[in-house]
Formats: C-alpha cells, structure tokens, sequence
C-alpha cells in the first residue's frame, strides 16, 4: 500500500466506515466526505483507514432496505471487531444507515462517533417548493385521479431531488440523524447540516480529529447511551414529529444498549412533549429551513426543560453544555412551546384486540375527522392482491372503508416494507377522497402521510388477529382512546383461527432463511433474537 511504519505506527488507527454506493442517492457526497474525515484524522495524529460497508438504498432494494438493516448491523460489528480498529467514523443517513451502523458500534463497543449524511437542497418546481417523498406521494395520488398529466409528473421528479444528502423532509433519515445527535453519538449541530453546505466538510473534518481523541480517551458507546439518553432520543422524536419508524429502530438500539424501551414508553412521553418542529410531512417547511432557523441545536435548547441535559455525548461534554446559547432564529419554523403545531407529540400507540401487542399512528399526518371512525374492512391477503384489485372499478368500496393489507410485517412481506401508506382506489380519488383509514402490519415511510395504522403486532403472518379479518367486519379506530377493535365476537374469532393457515414462506435459503427464523416483530424492534441480548463482545483470546 506504500505505507512506511511512521504512517501508522504508534497511531489510533481510524476506521471510516463508508455506506456509499452507485445506487445510494442519497450518499453521492461520500467519497468526498472520505477525504474531509480523513483530513481531520491525520491532522490529530490517527491513521485514517476506509471500509465500505453495506450501502442500504432506500428506494432501490427489494423487498425493503428494512430487510437487510440488521445485515448492515452484523457487518458493522464484526468489521470493527476482526480489524485491528481504535474508532470509528460511521457514514449514514438513508434511513435505515444509521440504526444499523449504531446498532453495530454497540455491540462493537469500540469508540465511535456518526457522521450524518445531511439533508437535500429544497425541491422546486415551476416556484413550488418540493419535499422528497411526501410530495412525490401527493403528485402521484393526483397524477391517478387525473388531475395532473405525464408532463408534470416528469417535472416534479425532475425538480424534487436537485442535491447529494437524504430526504429533507422530517422522513425516518432526518428523524433517525437528528436521534443520533440527541443520543451524544454525533458532534453538535451535525444532523441538520444539508449535505452540500460547505459546514458539512468542515465537520466531517471536525468527525475524524475528535474520534483519534476518542480513541486515546476510549469514549465507548457504551459510555455515552443510558436509560435518560434514549428518554431524550423519544422526546426530541416527538417534537420533530419523528417518522414512525423511529420506534422499531430506537427498540432495536436500545436493545442492543441494555435498555428496555417497552412501546408504552413512547405513547407516555409523547403525552407530555408538544411537536414544535414545523417540518413536513406534519408541517410546512423543509431541512434546509429548519438548519438555518437553528437547527436541532436550536430546538434542543428550546425543550431543554423536557430533557436530561446531564447525558454525555462524544465531545466529551454534556448535552447541556452542547447546546448552551443555542439560538433559534425562526419560531415558524421551531415554534415555541406555548404555539406548537401540535400539542401532544407525534406518535401514538394504540392497543385492543386488532394489536394485542401495539400499533402506531402518526396523527399530525391524518385528517382529524379520521381519528374516531367505525368502517368495514376492505381486507387485502397480500401486496400483489392489492396491486391487482385496488383500483377496479367494480371494487365494493367507500370512503368510509377501511383498508386493510396482510402479510406484510417482518415475516410476511418479508423485510416490514414501507407499503402502509395503502393507496387510495382510484375510483375514491376521482371523488375527491385524499385520506381513508387503512391498517397493515406494514411499515409507512417517514415522508408519507394519512390515517394510516402501521407495526400491527402480532403480524398476520404468523396469526396475529389481522389475519382472521374478513370483508365487511367493523373496525373501530379511536386515536384518543388509543383504542383498535375488530367488531367480531370471540367465538367467531376462534373459529376463523382454526381454519387459518399460515402463508408460504418466501425464502428456502440463504439470508432470507436467517432473517426467517430470527427476526423479531415490530414492538420489539425486529433485531435477530441471537443478535439481540445486551452485553460486551466476546473477550479475544490472548494469541490476539
Ligand atoms: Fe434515502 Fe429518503 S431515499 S433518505
């Protein structure tokens, strides 16, 4: 390699842990950002090495980039366990990048430190702004009601992502960067950078000098994550109007971590923290917007009363003492806690006898008239049942239907894909109808909106109550009672359950056979179960 001893010899050895690829949209300014962190680490004295690992495109993997999450967490740890590595840079920030490479560090346990993608330029097209992913959902729904043409469509999708960086609305990317940051794994104020801002180089130089400091301190993960720092990852969650995902990966992290986050604990703090961050899909503005109103620093200074400001982040400094001073410089963009855009946080829990154990909904992105409703089912088996019947003619649906998919949670699908925005028939969209209440044990992006009741656990394919759903049943949904009820008496139930057989399995081989056999359900984070347990690496053997 043309390296001499003095290189490296004596020298923390940093690993850059690069999730780029070609077909990573999202990380186009990686291999720039290689060579900022790599700057930042000789310049504190460490040896820069870089290693690719698992790219996770969102928009390009099948089934879901869900699927191969905790893949990407297995390499993580084992690539920092095997090599001789003193930290660690993580370079993520598409959505399901960033549980992983922690979920990986903390089990690695070695010192670490992320380096968030960054969010997107705005989108624009013919003077509207655009958000990716919620807008390319809205134009899409109108392009099938035929209120816009092919033409326009094009359009959007040309003006919708005009920069390197991840989605810049308030998606699972920003939500699970801005969780990051809030758990001490990233330098201040480093989720909010847009990816092209030339404040991006300058901290992934700042990224590299501090992990070789991190690696001579030996700030471990397990140093840093606590009980109380997870507390204020689901508190800034629900002031950011944080994507639902968010709950499956934040179990998962704190699972690895020790932590036991039981999915009451979401609903209970999502009580008492208001959503102030003014960002789609729950509000009006962008990424960029939110950087140069403050920023997460801004608004963690903001709900500073709502969090515990003595957890220490890889600074080596508290969160407090991080956001000290931190000013906001738009209350419409972070609003102030007496006129948020909504009062109670962003993620509710529902419970009954539909999800024995859990559901989610995101209530700042439903019609409110929707979140008391009674409707019969308009059941679907699967994805591909869906797509073949959703928008016949002759499908016996109203806009008081409610939509339900089955088969498409972490066994089922598999991989839990972003499927639970179901699609509105077409035939509802030509009358006007933009919202209905539709139920899966599927996943919604972060970016995408309506009164959509997603993780239902048990999953249908393993014989959850969904899977005992039949055409015409009444299901209750009562958002403020956190309440889902399958109007069917217990008998009846039991008798559908005993005709019930369960789906054919996808996959006979290889990973899809692991992910099979080891994977876990929503509400407790979908990590292997022999991933799972918390604990410290096994010891190396002295001939190491
Ligand atoms: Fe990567 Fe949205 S596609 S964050």
């Amino acid at each position: 390699m043309g390296y001499g001893a003095a290189d490296y010899a004596g020298k923390p050895v940093v690993a850059i842990l690069n999730t780029w690829s070609d077909l990573n949209t999202c990380h186009t300014h990686f291999p720039q950002r290689v060579e900022d962190v790599k700057r930042g680490v000789y310049q504190a004295g460490g040896f820069p090495v870089e290693i690719p690992v698992t790219s996770l495109s969102e928009t390009f993997m099948k089934p879901s980039a869900m699927f191969y999450r905790n893949m990407l967490a297995m390499e993580t740890e084992e690539v920092l366990r095997c090599h001789p590595i003193d930290a660690a840079v993580l370079m993520g920030g598409c959505d399901k990048t960033t549980p992983a490479l922690i979920m990986g560090a903390i089990s690695a346990n070695v010192p670490a430190i992320y380096l968030p993608a960054g969010p997107m330029l705005r989108g624009n097209f013919n003077g509207t702004t655009l958000g990716s992913g919620t807008d390319t959902w809205k134009y899409w729904a109108e392009y099938c009601a035929g209120t816009i043409d092919q033409c326009t469509l094009r359009g959007v999708e040309d003006g919708i992502a005009r920069s390197a960086g991840h989605c810049m609305t308030m998606g699972t990317a920003s939500t699970m960067t801005a969780i990051a940051e809030t758990l001490g794994l990233t330098l201040p104020g480093a989720s909010s950078i847009p990816a092209v801002h030339s404040s991006h180089s300058r901290m992934a130089a700042d990224s590299g000098r501090r992990a070789v400091e991190m690696a001579w301190e030996d700030v471990k993960p397990s140093d840093i994550l606590s009980p109380a720092s997870f507390d204020n990852a689901i508190t800034v969650d629900m002031a950011i109007g944080g994507s639902t995902n968010a709950i499956i990966h934040l179990i998962a992290m704190a699972g690895r971590a020790g932590v036991k986050l039981p999915l009451e604990r979401f609903d209970e703090i999502s009580h008492r923290v208001p959503v102030v961050a003014n960002l789609r899909p729950s509000g009006e503005f962008l990424m960029e917007d939110f950087y140069d109103a403050g920023g997460l620093r801004g608004l963690l200074n903001r709900i500073r009363g709502l969090l515990d400001v003595s957890c220490r982040t890889v600074n080596g400094r508290t969160l407090g003492e991080n956001i000290d001073g931190a000013a906001v410089c738009n209350d419409d963009v972070i609003r102030t806690l007496d006129k948020p855009i909504s009062q109670a946080g962003a993620t509710f829990i529902l419970r009954g006898n539909l999800a024995p154990d859990g559901c989610v909904i995101k209530p700042t992105c439903a019609e409110p008239r929707l979140l008391r409703h009674t409707g019969p089912a308009l059941v679907f088996a699967n994805y591909a049942d869906l797509k073949s019947r959703i928008d016949g003619e002759s499908l016996n649906v109203t806009a008081d239907s409610v939509i339900v998919l089955q088969s498409a949670g972490p066994q089922g699908a598999p991989g839990m894909p972003e499927w639970g925005m179901l699609p509105i028939p077409k035939k509802l969209l030509r009358q006007g109808v933009r919202d209905m209440v539709r139920i899966s044990d599927a996943r919604m992006s972060g970016t995408s909106y309506g009164t959509c009741v997603l993780h239902v656990s048990p999953e249908s394919a393993i014989g959850g109550p969904l899977a005992l759903v039949r055409d015409g049943d009444r299901i209750e949904l009562d958002v403020h009672a956190r309440r889902l009820h399958l109007h069917v008496a217990d008998d009846e139930l039991a008798r559908r359950r005993e005709q019930w057989r369960p789906p054919q399995r996808r996959f006979d081989r290889g990973y899809g056979l692991l992910f099979a056999a080891e994977c876990t359900q929503a509400h407790e984070g979908c990590d292997f179960k022999f991933l799972h347990p918390a604990g410290r690496p096994t010891p190396e053997p002295d001939i190491y």
